[in-house]
């Protein structure tokens, strides 16, 4: 399996290990801050068990609407998002609130009590979920050509785990197994395939090569997979709002093969490139003459220069990859 793929699953350990040790530490604090603080105020059981109840579901609630807030940034992670907080925001707000409670437990020493030792359970009760979350199954993608790995719930779908992702893959069926538009090849990580993943709609050569129907298969194990560009809709590195104006009006004079020739992995990455005048209009050598005048259209008429050709011809030579987004 792939060098990434191994690191990610040794960081996942390690992250488990931490979350673990975590766990108890707070577990422990918890126990003897709550004991010191029943012993100080002189409370009964019953009062305690009262206030880490009360205390723990109210800061259980709060902590669900920073969760919620910071969740939503989270799963749209490629610009698409309309609205999103600051990143700091939950947590200015949470200690805000602290601060409060702490305030409450010198002025009203009432609510304190549910305050001070919900904020106990709730921290001790998130950090056994967290344990949890991190402890369960995990199996990790890498996809060939790009950089990470995608982690994925054992036995989750494919195309659900790409899609959580970030990529957009066609499905012209929806999802039914019958038109290999969501195919993906398994470079590393094959296994024996079923029928229903290795669907009627593929050709025997492309079986043979280890082309599976993403939309049908199951992750059961860490895999290197290779996707059929063409067919991506959408790369995490590259979506419409991460475009500028310019490289997307050049992109829709590509022809979308993504097929690298012009040294770029994308056609976006190359109209990207052109777009910052740091490649000249000539690489799209499967477009030919015709994409070529229609680039040159649009750069002019985006007053983005056009080298004559001569000049292009000295110029050949390994392409500048840098700046586009895809290497990040
Ligand atoms: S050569 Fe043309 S079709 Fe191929 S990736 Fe580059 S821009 Fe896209
Ligand atoms: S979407 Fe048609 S086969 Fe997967």
């Amino acid at each position: 399996m792939s060098a990434r793929v191994q690191d990610a699953r040794a960081r996942w350990q390690e992250e488990q290990k931490q979350t673990r040790r975590m766990a108890i530490a707070l577990g422990v604090a918890a126990g003897i801050v709550i004991g010191v603080y029943a012993f100080a105020l002189e409370m009964s059981p019953s009062e305690v068990a009262l206030s880490l109840v009360l205390g723990g579901l109210g800061w259980g609630l709060l902590g669900a609407a920073f969760h919620a807030l910071t969740e939503r940034t989270r799963r749209e992670p490629n610009g698409l998002t309309a609205w999103a907080p600051h990143p700091y925001a939950p947590h200015l707000v949470l200690g805000f609130l602290v601060l409060v409670s702490f305030y409450g437990l010198l002025r009203v020493p009432g609510i304190a009590a549910p305050l001070v030792l919900g904020a106990v359970a709730w921290l001790a009760t998130r950090e056994v979920l967290k344990l949890r979350e991190v402890s369960r199954p995990r199996t990790f993608l890498a996809v060939h050509g790009e950089e990470g790995t995608v982690p994925v719930p054992q036995g989750a779908n494919l195309l659900e785990a790409l899609e959580g992702a970030g990529y957009r893959l066609l499905t012209q069926c929806g999802r039914k197994g019958q038109c290999a538009t969501c195919r993906v090849r398994v470079r590393e990580g094959a296994r024996e395939w079923t029928q229903k993943e290795q669907g009627a709609a593929l050709t025997p050569r492309q079986k043979g090569e280890g082309w599976v129907l993403s939309c049908q298969v199951a992750v059961h194990n860490d895999m290197e997979i290779e996707l059929f560009k063409p067919l991506v809709l959408r790369w995490p590195s590259f979506t419409p709002g991460q475009l500028s104006d310019e490289a997307r009006a050049l992109r829709r004079a590509l022809p979308g093969f993504h097929c690298e020739v012009c040294g770029y992995r994308l056609c976006e990455e190359y109209a990207q490139a052109i777009a910052e005048r740091r490649e000249p209009l000539t690489r799209c050598l499967p477009g030919g003459e015709p994409v070529r005048r229609r680039l040159e259209e649009i750069a002019q008429a985006l007053a983005i220069p056009v080298r004559p050709a001569e000049e292009e011809k000295e110029k050949k030579g390994t392409p500048s990859k840098t700046g586009t987004g895809a290497e990040d």
